[in-house]
């Protein structure tokens, strides 16, 4: 005891010794934990939501004074001249000497050469014109002008009898897409089935800048502000309430409407959910010391992080060029059709399944070859690549609006559909920070990014599946 005592004063003293240290050391450690905790505060708090002009003009201000508001029938056509055009572009390209790709490299250092000339053959010269412009024309189109731009979209009203309830559903595609992707869900999504009383009325525009809609005149236009424009497209079709899926940027479009407007998003579903928040990434990042405490399951699909920071740098170079200089990579994209299907085919691998990228093929037997033409020839028809690109420039430059999305929780009731080889992936309780009512997941031990296009029946069936669930919960409320 003595002892104790005696030593505890010798400590004491010898303390004291740098008592202005003793003083000062609890000071900063105090002021530091409180500049911290403030910061940590400061990144969790949901910044405030922005103020969004519901109507504001994204056209050329001299068209503002003659918006035309009203619904005009549309049709795909493909002229003679462009086509005598993209041909010969085409065969100048199959006439080129090309740069043959390395041994055994496939589709590792980007596009394989070997198989992209088989492409380019098919596209020259078996792809049917006459038959995929009646394909493409199969559903009815309009277009219509919204906040000064012309809105191309594809609605398809389902024949059912009275007692079937027909409930409005909006599309949003991603990039590479178009109103194509969805054209295989389509009429699962239309024809009445036993086991539920309703059958869904499609909306599928295709985005400002993308395909046959006008792009912005001005910059500013970011997915979250996209949804005010397709908010508005479907106030003009006279859907006061709808049901909203996307993927890709729609999920970003589709994610930003079900915040902004929580008392007309009757339900979201997602077959990309991701929240750009503090809160997830961080946990997500030190989940790495102990995965399976952040994800049991699916531990790969997050972990280890270091494989995953890896895919993205080696996946995301795209990313970068089109969040910093869209209009540069967009004119060299617009000059060649080759050069267009080769850059779009090379997302479709690396989205679809990464570990096809060591086969020659690239997976790419996944999808009907007609099928990805389709949505290059919307592409190329239209001119629309530099336009379609800018809405990764948009999404950064923008950033507190988007991130104001992400960090703003919605009560709109969401389903996830969760496919194997998505880009990203997050477990339920961190979407539920965001998605207070996620009703539910689907995780799939298949499949890819582009839910839609590659598996339009699983799709369908989980946007079905997720809206009986939605309207349950309504009633229950
Ligand atoms: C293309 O399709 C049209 C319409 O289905 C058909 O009449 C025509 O013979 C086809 N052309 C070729 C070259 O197969």
């Amino acid at each position: 005891m003595e002892k104790s005592k005696s030593n505890k004063s010798k400590t004491t003293q010898k303390k004291c010794k740098f008592r202005s240290c003793c003083a000062i050391l609890p000071t900063i450690v105090v002021l530091f934990v409180a500049y911290m905790s403030y910061k940590v505060y400061d990144v969790m708090r949901a910044p405030e939501m922005p103020d969004l002009d519901l109507d504001e003009w994204w056209g050329p201000p001299s068209t503002k004074v003659l918006q035309d508001t009203s619904i005009k029938q549309f049709k795909i056509e493909f002229s003679d001249m462009m086509l005598k055009d993209l041909r010969s572009r085409l065969s100048d390209y199959q006439r080129m000497k090309k740069t043959k790709n390395m041994d055994n490299t496939a589709w590792t250092y980007g596009v394989n050469v070997e198989w992209f000339q088989t492409f380019v053959n098919y596209w020259n010269t078996k792809y049917n014109f006459t038959e995929r412009l009646k394909y493409l024309n199969q559903y009815d189109h309009f277009k219509t002008n919204i906040q000064g731009l012309g809105i191309h979209y594809v609605r398809v009203k389902p024949k059912v009898a009275d007692n079937v309830k027909v409930l409005p559903l909006l599309l949003l595609h991603g990039w590479p897409g178009s109103v194509k992707e969805f054209y295989e869900a389509i009429p699962h999504l239309i024809t009445p089935r036993v086991d539920h009383d309703f059958v869904f009325e499609v909306v599928v525009p295709e985005l400002p800048g993308f395909g046959y809609s006008d792009t912005a005149a001005k910059p500013g236009l970011s997915p979250a502000v996209m949804g005010v424009v397709m908010r508005n497209l479907m106030q003009r079709l006279g859907f006061k309430q709808y049901y909203v899926q996307g993927g890709d940027f729609g999920f970003l479009v589709g994610s930003s409407m079900a915040t902004l407007f929580p008392n007309e998003v009757l339900g979201f579903h997602t077959n990309l959910a991701m929240v750009l928040a503090a809160k997830p990434l961080l946990v997500w990042a030190l989940g790495s010391f102990w995965p399976s405490l952040v994800e049991d399951k699916f531990t790969n699909r997050m972990f280890p992080l270091s494989e995953r920071l890896g895919f993205y740098m080696e996946e995301t170079g795209y990313m970068h060029l089109q969040c910093t200089k869209p209009d540069t990579i967009g004119l060299a994209l617009s000059s060649s059709p080759a050069a267009l299907a080769s850059y779009l085919l090379e997302k479709f691998v690396i989205g679809t399944n990464p570990n096809e990228k060591f086969n020659v093929d690239g997976g790419l037997g996944r999808y009907n070859i007609d099928d990805l033409i389709d949505d290059f020839m919307i592409y190329w028809v239209t001119g629309s690549i530099s336009t379609s690109m800018r809405i990764y420039k948009e999404w950064v430059r923008n950033f507190p609006v988007e991130n104001a999305m992400h960090n703003t929780p919605t009560a709109v009731p969401t389903w996830c559909l969760q496919l194997k080889y998505e880009i990203a992936y997050l477990p339920e309780f961190m979407l539920r920070w965001k998605y207070t009512n996620l009703l539910g997941v689907t995780p799939m031990e298949e499949g890819g990014h582009f839910a839609a296009f590659e598996m339009p029946q699983v799709f369908a069936n989980d946007i079905i599946n997720a809206v009986k669930k939605f309207r349950e919960f309504q009633i229950k409320k």
